[in-house]
């Protein structure tokens, strides 16, 4: 009878675990970022990466410069919770430093801008406002006409 090979399948399974751990050591070593933290788990790069970006949006108070009145007038109102460039876009496509640079639209004027936040659904908060057709003008809304029609954006209380 033949000797078994001293290199027998358990040793071949064994090499080739070895390769595999092996390769794998050396992928997960250079697909690993450099500045990669190992105690938080995430790439120290990315922090002055995220932090150079151009700033996009300024929030409500960036708007207070050049429209005081409009945003003292809907921090009294049902909205004051919202953000003005929700409905506008952002501060930076329309303002630079002390100048207008271009006109801030009111971004998607169809009904979803509402009903995004005021479509009926039984999961909301008992009292918060929704579409309902308790409303009776709310049943008589023809095709394609907008909540604007009858509610203002800034004071939407009818
Ligand atoms: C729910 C959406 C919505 C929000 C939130 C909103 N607006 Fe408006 N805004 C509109 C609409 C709609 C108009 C009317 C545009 C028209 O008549 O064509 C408008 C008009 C304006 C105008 C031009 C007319 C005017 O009243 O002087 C300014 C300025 C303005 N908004 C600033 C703001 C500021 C500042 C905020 C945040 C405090 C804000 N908006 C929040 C929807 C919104
Ligand atoms: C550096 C000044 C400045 C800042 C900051 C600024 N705006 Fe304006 N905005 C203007 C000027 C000037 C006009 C045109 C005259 C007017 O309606 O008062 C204008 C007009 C508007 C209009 C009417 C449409 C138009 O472009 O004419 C809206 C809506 C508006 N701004 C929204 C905003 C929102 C929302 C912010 C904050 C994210 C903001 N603005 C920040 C200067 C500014
Ligand atoms: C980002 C979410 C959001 C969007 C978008 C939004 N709303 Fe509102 N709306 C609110 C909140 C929050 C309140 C205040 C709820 C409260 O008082 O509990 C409110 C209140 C209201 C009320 C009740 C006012 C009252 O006096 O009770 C009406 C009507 C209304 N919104 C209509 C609109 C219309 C029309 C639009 C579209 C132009 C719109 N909303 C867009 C969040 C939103
Ligand atoms: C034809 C005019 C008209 C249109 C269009 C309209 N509404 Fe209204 N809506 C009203 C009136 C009037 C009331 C107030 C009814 C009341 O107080 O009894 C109201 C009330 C509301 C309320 C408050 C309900 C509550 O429980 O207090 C919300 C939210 C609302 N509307 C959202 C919308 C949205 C979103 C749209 C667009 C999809 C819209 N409305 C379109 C006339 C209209």
């Amino acid at each position: 009878m033949k000797k078994p090979s001293a290199f027998s399948h358990l040793h071949r399974l064994g090499a080739l675990f070895l390769v595999f751990i092996i390769a794998f050591l050396v992928i997960k070593h250079l697909a690993t970022p450099p500045s990669w933290n190992f105690e938080a788990w995430y790439r120290g790069d990315s922090l002055t990466e995220s932090a150079n970006k151009p700033m996009l949006h300024g929030g409500n108070d960036s708007c207070q410069t050049c429209h005081e009145d409009v945003v003292k007038e809907v921090k009294k109102l049902k909205h004051k919770t919202l953000s003005c460039e929700g409905c506008h876009g952002p501060l930076a496509t329309h303002a630079r430093g002390d100048e207008k640079i271009a006109d801030a639209k009111v971004i998607n004027q169809s009904r979803w801008q509402c009903l995004n936040c005021h479509e009926e659904l039984i999961s909301k908060p008992q009292g918060f406002p929704q579409f309902t057709s308790e409303v009776k003008k709310h049943t008589t809304i023809k095709e394609g006409e907008v909540c604007l029609k009858c509610h203002d954006a800034h004071d939407p209380t009818p």
